[in-house]
């Protein structure tokens, strides 16, 4: 499989190919499964600037639907992040006269909301109805679009120009991640940045963390990738910074070209990609063989447990169950129901599997043999919250990077 890219026009060459999948976030309802969307999960990195991306694009409506399930503050660690990048911003970017800030993908408004509070003008683009009206609830301010090059036009026509433009979570997502770079080349001011945090190819290749991948991860990025990017529409990668969140994340700082000094980060940032390997094909085509042993190994322990009569439950529905679950052929056969403290989620079932997923009451009221953790990127936060299960004589079945028994 070959696909133009979407950033350069080069050639991506299908490296990683996980098979039929439904949507990452779908969370249908019991009885709402007949005519369920599948697509083809393969993902390969372009010959030319190295973007990491899928080769089957899933169209935005479909992803983004006014009940988009995930919340940002879903997490207390989360909240406090994005609370930190809020006043971040208010110390160092917002300090001139009349700021303004836009998010792309404000979410449930949990960065904004501290911004709202200070009293600094901002804009969340936010298509997701759901979510766009718990965070107008919080005070902020929100255009219920997806962001391109007309969206950026518009706002900077009505508000003037951005101070800070910042996504979390949300630029990888954006199949016309062209369109965006030009929108925000478009919308910043010349002393402005544009500051986004994505999944980090590094991290996902360390941790063969093959769960990362499903439809609204357009692409993955690398610091090589986005400096690429960046130039091609007007913008230069100023600064870029590793941080732990959601299994290993990059926080970009992109500014119009020749605005401000590039941080000698981004150079050692290079550096350690090359040696990692991370602009070659081989090392996409490795991690898909790493792939494979989690899923023979993960099927297999759970398959073998089942057989001793142990119980098993899941702990998490994040979007990335999807992928795993699917990918493996584990099913409510194998795993009666996953626990998720998201409303919403609550009552559905994860797509293609069809596991059921509840509170986690039902977790601690009934405390299983095992809780396969389907959300660890925040085992800290939940090993800590279900202390008791472990004390108990409950086990944690983990499989990044390799499978294991905490
Ligand atoms: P997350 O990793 O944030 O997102 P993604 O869907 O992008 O992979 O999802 C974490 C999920 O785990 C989310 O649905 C909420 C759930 N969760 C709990 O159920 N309990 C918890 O204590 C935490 C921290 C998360
Ligand atoms: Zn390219």
């Amino acid at each position: 499989m070959h696909n133009p890219c979407r950033i350069c026009g080069g050639t991506v060459k299908g490296s990683i190919d996980l098979g039929r999948h439904p949507r990452g976030n779908a969370f249908p309802r019991p009885g709402d499964t007949a005519d369920e969307f599948f697509y083809r999960l393969v993902v390969g990195m372009c010959d030319v600037c190295t973007m990491v991306q899928l080769l089957e694009d899933i169209p935005q409506e479909v992803r983004y639907h006014d009940e988009y399930p995930y919340h940002a503050s879903g997490s207390a660690i989360h909240r406090r992040h994005f609370e930190e990048i809020a006043q971040g911003f208010l110390d160092t970017e917002l300090t001139g006269p009349d700021p303004f800030a836009v998010e792309i993908g404000s979410n449930d408004g949990v960065m904004l909301a501290r911004i709202a509070r200070a009293g600094v003008r901002h804009l969340g683009v936010e298509p997701s109805r759901q979510v766009a009206e718990m965070s107008r609830a919080k005070g902020v301010r929100v255009l219920p679009e997806f962001f391109d090059e007309g969206t950026a036009e518009r706002i900077r026509a009505e508000h003037g120009p951005a101070d800070v433009m910042f996504g979390a979570n949300v630029i990888a997502h954006i199949s016309h991640l062209a369109s965006v770079l030009r929108g925000a080349a478009l919308l910043l001011a010349r002393t402005g940045v544009f500051v986004f945090e994505e999944p980090y190819l590094g991290s996902v290749v360390e941790k063969t963390a093959f769960d990362i991948l499903y439809d609204e991860h357009s692409f993955v990025f690398s610091v090589r990738a986005i400096q690429a990017a960046a130039e091609r529409f007007g913008l230069e990668l100023v600064d870029a910074r590793p941080m732990e969140i959601h299994g290993g994340s990059m926080r970009y700082t992109l500014a119009p070209a020749g605005a401000r000094p590039v941080s000698p980060r981004v150079g050692e940032l290079l550096e350690k990609e090359a040696a990692q390997g991370l602009g070659e094909h081989a090392t996409l085509e490795e991690f898909a063989r790493r792939a494979r042993t989690v899923r023979d190994d993960l099927t297999a322990l759970v398959r073998d447990l089942h057989a001793q009569g142990k119980r098993i439950v899941g702990y998490g529905a994040p979007a990335k169950i999807t992928t795993v679950t699917n990918y493996c052929g584990i099913g409510p056969d194998l795993i009666p129901f996953v626990c998720d403290s998201t409303p919403s989620k609550q009552g559905r079932l994860v797509a293609g599997t069809h596991i059921p997923v509840r509170a986690p009451e039902a977790f601690s009221a009934d405390h299983p043999d095992y809780a396969l953790l389907f959300a660890w990127n925040h085992a800290e936060e939940i090993m800590a919250k279900e202390r008791e299960f472990a004390e108990r004589g409950g086990r944690w079945i983990l499989y990044v990077p390799d499978v294991h028994i905490v």
